[in-house]
């Protein structure tokens, strides 16, 4: 979702402006625009379309003057994706520029307000209101506009706002979007993430909601909307630029692709001691572990892939019954919760508007959340009771790869943890469980080095117009990841199915022809899965199947791509690499634009 990045220093605002802007590309975005005070005026420079317009138009920033600017990528909610709808936004006059990240909820009313005072809007934007409602109530003081101004705004937003009046300082603000001040010599930054910055600086404060920093070049002071000053702690960011970086590889998904294996291993190693899992991160101790009479999972996207993965071997492992849930869905359903109900909430950013507040729902409610979170510091880490940081490091391509696996791999961790202290699994398969998990980061490099035969697969249905993916019990929730990836990136009209339910109806799409993935893993449902893969070869499919090497019979019924063998709670790790494999080389072959598909965003901090 929208990006914001703003720079107030010595050197030349322009070209760091662009380049930070690239750098957020990854959030998704359909226009980009900067504003810089060039010691007269403020000077909006801003284009539908990519970021490569506004590059070309200035010269990648060079022909922009001025050392205090600020710059954004939208996203687009009110208003098509225009020129004219792209941020900055000048208020009536020019003398106020915004970039805004969120959602003013009562625009409308405040838009008629001004109106009705005579005041001309340009764009079709929520955040253009703020623009001219601080220039309407401008008496000298931007400090105290500002605040009054947030005074008047529902909804969610972060802000960063320059002026013509004062040229030696940006206005940052955050409520419920995620916004971040970097601290540099002589200059300093605002941006949506710490990406933005890296190449500046590795210190920043992280603004929590309502706090106003005001940006000079030679310091940052935070105050409260009381002005009172907010004394925060620094935080050193330890993200290698090189990570954020693609390093030689043509896009981030492969990149993160690769890194898997390293992701899991940086996330597993750290919580295993002398065999056993050790989550200092949970807070609850034994008995209030066992008090719990359900596990409800709430996430969105590939995190909500997870959480149907979760269920299964939660249910399986741990004997209690679980509910993986959409937030979008849970939050708005009066959901039946209560502190007998144990939350675990799943999310790359920490940052998603939903999951967000349906995890406060849950809490409202009486609810234990335990959040699952890649980035540290974002907003459902903090506000979670407790939080188990995936360490994936930093995920830059729209469609998730290194995230989805690691927050596996805590899935596992906290399975095995919780099963010990339930005493549902029993001591010898708890070791036999740990080693195997211990070794999961070879198995996943054993895939990667045997990506030639995806490669070829996908060389032969790049052309689809459909592919259907089925699977049952884990291999189902798989298959909803393999679906997406390959619908998200490579445009391809994909659906996936539990394989049980096909003739209930899917199945009457399947013609001569139709490519089906079908995931033949789940050693105990092999001989239902094969049933359901013959009734669709008889009406003309396909079948590409993904099968552990321990049975190689599978290859007589249709193509098939083997993983190592490994138990079956930890196999969705093996499995899931072929179907993201799958799926990013059918859209490199057709050409997409597979780091920014098309309408996505990688945070999306609306609702
Ligand atoms: C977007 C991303 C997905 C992600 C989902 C949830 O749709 O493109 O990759 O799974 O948001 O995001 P989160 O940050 O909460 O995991």
């Amino acid at each position: 979702m929208c990006g914001i990045v703003g720079y107030i220093g010595y050197e030349q605002a322009g070209p760091f402006l662009l380049d930070g802007l690239e750098k957020l590309e990854y959030r998704g975005y359909d226009s980009a625009g900067v504003c810089l005070n060039n010691g007269s005026e403020l000077v909006v420079k801003k284009a539908k379309g990519k970021l490569e317009v506004l590059k070309k138009m200035t010269e990648n920033g060079s022909t922009l003057s001025g050392t205090v600017g600020i710059g954004h990528t939208r996203w687009a909610t009110h208003g098509e994706p225009s020129d004219v709808n792209a941020h900055p936004h000048l208020s009536e006059s020019g003398r106020f520029a915004v970039v805004h990240n969120g959602i003013i909820e009562n625009y409308q009313q405040l838009k008629e307000y001004l109106t009705a005072k005579g005041i001309e809007f340009r764009s079709m934007t929520d955040t253009e209101v703020i623009a001219q409602l601080i220039e309407y109530y401008y008496k000298g003081n931007l400090i105290d506009t500002v605040i009054k101004v947030l005074g008047k705004l529902e909804g969610s937003y972060a802000l960063g706002v320059i002026s013509k009046e004062n040229p030696d300082e940006i206005i940052a603000v955050r409520k419920e979007s995620p916004l971040i001040i970097g601290l540099g010599e002589n200059e300093n930054f605002i941006a949506s993430d710490v990406t933005a910055i890296l190449s500046k600086t590795r210190t920043i404060y992280r603004l929590e909601n309502n706090e106003i920093a005001i940006l000079n070049r030679d310091g940052v002071k935070i105050i409260n909307t009381d002005k009172d000053e907010v004394i925060k702690q620094t935080e050193t960011v330890e993200w290698d630029v090189s990570a954020a970086e693609k390093g030689g590889y043509e896009h981030f998904m492969f990149k993160e692709i690769m890194e898997q294996p390293k992701a899991i291993r940086d996330t597993i190693s750290p919580r295993i001691n002398n065999g056993r899992v050790i989550l200092d991160e949970i807070k609850l101790t034994p008995e209030e572990i066992k008090q719990f009479n359900r596990i409800n999972i709430i996430a969105c996207g590939s995190a909500y892939h997870v959480g149907v993965v979760a269920k299964y071997i939660f249910e399986k492992m741990l004997r209690i019954p679980v509910e993986a849930d959409l937030a979008s869905e849970f939050r708005y359903r009066d959901p039946i919760i209560n502190d007998k109900v144990l939350t675990i909430v799943i999310s790359q950013s920490g940052e998603t508007a939903d999951t967000k507040e349906a995890m406060k729902e849950a809490q409202r409610r009486g609810s234990h959340v335990i959040s699952i979170v890649n980035v540290v510091g974002s907003a459902i880490a903090i506000e979670s009771d407790d939080v188990i940081y995936t360490w994936a490091g930093p995920e830059t391509s729209v469609a998730t790869t290194k995230a989805y696996s690691t927050q596996l791999a805590v899935i596992y961790l906290i399975a095995l943890y919780f099963g010990d202290i339930l005493g549902t699994i029993v001591s010898d398969e708890y070791s036999a469980l740990v080693e195997k998990l211990e070794q999961l980061p070879d198995k996943v490099t054993e895939i990667l080095d045997n990506k030639e035969k995806i490669q070829y697969l996908a060389s032969k249905y790049f052309n689809s117009k459909d592919i259907f993916f089925i699977g049952r019990n884990i291999d189902y929730a798989l298959s909803l990841e393999g679906s997406l990836k390959l619908k998200e990136i490579s445009y391809i009209h994909s659906e996936a199915y539990a394989a049980g339910e096909l003739k209930h109806g899917t199945i009457s799409l399947i013609e001569q022809g139709t490519p089906v993935i079908a995931l033949v893993t789940h050693e105990e449902l092999i001989g239902k899965i094969v049933s359901n893969i013959e009734e669709v070869k008889t009406r003309g499919a396909e079948v590409m199947c993904i099968a552990c090497d321990d049975h190689p019979e599978i290859a007589n019924i249709a193509q098939t791509v083997f993983i190592p063998k490994v138990c079956d709670m930890l196999l969705p790790s093996l499995a899931v690499v072929p179907l993201q494999l799958f799926a990013y080389y059918v859209a490199s072959l057709k050409g997409c634009d597979i780091d920014k598909p098309r309408n996505l965003a990688k945070s999306v901090t609306v609702e």
